[in-house]
């Protein structure tokens, strides 16, 4: 599969590394693209680098892996392209760093996945991999036993069977915890969130519904 990766900083380049060594073809983006030659070397012959819009056009799938408060400001450049597309959201409010009040986008009926996917039309969003530091995704991709838990919230049913696919292609468990708006239940301050819980552990008592 084709994967376009907008941001490639800690959670984009990881995943760019595990989806490349998977054999996928992987496009990362940066306002930057020419800071990208050793990732794209790390990457190898499957890797490549460009600006967002060079990303967002070439991925059958797009990761937007970037600060919230950059949304606003890509979805102006690249809604157009990503139309129709399945985008998997990475993303998480910190007040300090995005200049943003989670409790804002929180209060939004579908979290912050929805507020991101409203400035998306069109686009097939799938809030995904925002539970995991990326060095547990670095360093446990492939585990032997079971895999550490990848939630997943969407309202497209074949978007949210992609992301899994790319989930397990990475090396994890995908969680298909159910429509987009559910994305609230493993966002920060949840029992979900950032804990390396497997799949297993995150199924059976479904504590991500425990915490709306
Ligand atoms: N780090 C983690 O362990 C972790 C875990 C789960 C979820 N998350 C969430 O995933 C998202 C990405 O996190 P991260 O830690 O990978 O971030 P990061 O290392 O800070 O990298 C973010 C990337 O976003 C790009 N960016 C910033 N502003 C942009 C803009 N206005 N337009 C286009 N690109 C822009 C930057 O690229 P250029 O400057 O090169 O353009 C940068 O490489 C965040 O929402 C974060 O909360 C992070």
């Amino acid at each position: 599969m084709k994967i376009g990766i907008v941001g490639a900083g800690m959670i984009g380049s990881t995943l760019a590394k595990l989806w490349a060594d998977g054999g996928h073809d992987v496009r990362v983006a940066s306002r930057h693209p020419e800071r990208l030659r050793d990732l794209v070397e790390r990457l190898g012959p499957r890797g490549s680098a460009g600006p967002p819009v060079s990303a967002a056009a070439f991925g059958d799938v797009v990761m937007l892996t970037v600060p919230l408060k950059a949304i606003p400001e890509l979805a102006r450049e690249l809604s157009a392209a990503l139309a129709g597309k399945v985008v998997l959201d990475t993303g998480n409010a910190y007040e300090r760093r995005d200049a943003t009040s989670p409790a804002r986008h929180l209060s939004t009926p579908q979290g912050y996945a929805g507020w991101a996917a409203a400035m998306f039309p069109g686009s097939r969003w799938v809030k995904a991999f925002n539970t995991v530091y990326f060095k547990t995704l670095e360093t446990e991709a492939h585990r032997a036993g079971d895999g550490v838990g990848i939630p997943l919230a969407g309202d497209d049913p074949k978007a949210l069977e992609t992301a899994a696919q790319l989930v397990r292609d990475a090396g994890f468990d995908p969680i298909v915890v159910g429509p987009l708006a559910r994305g609230r239940e493993f966002e920060p301050n949840t029992p979900a969130y950032n804990t390396g819980m497997s799949g297993r552990e995150l199924e059976p008592d479904d504590r991500m519904a425990q915490a709306g």
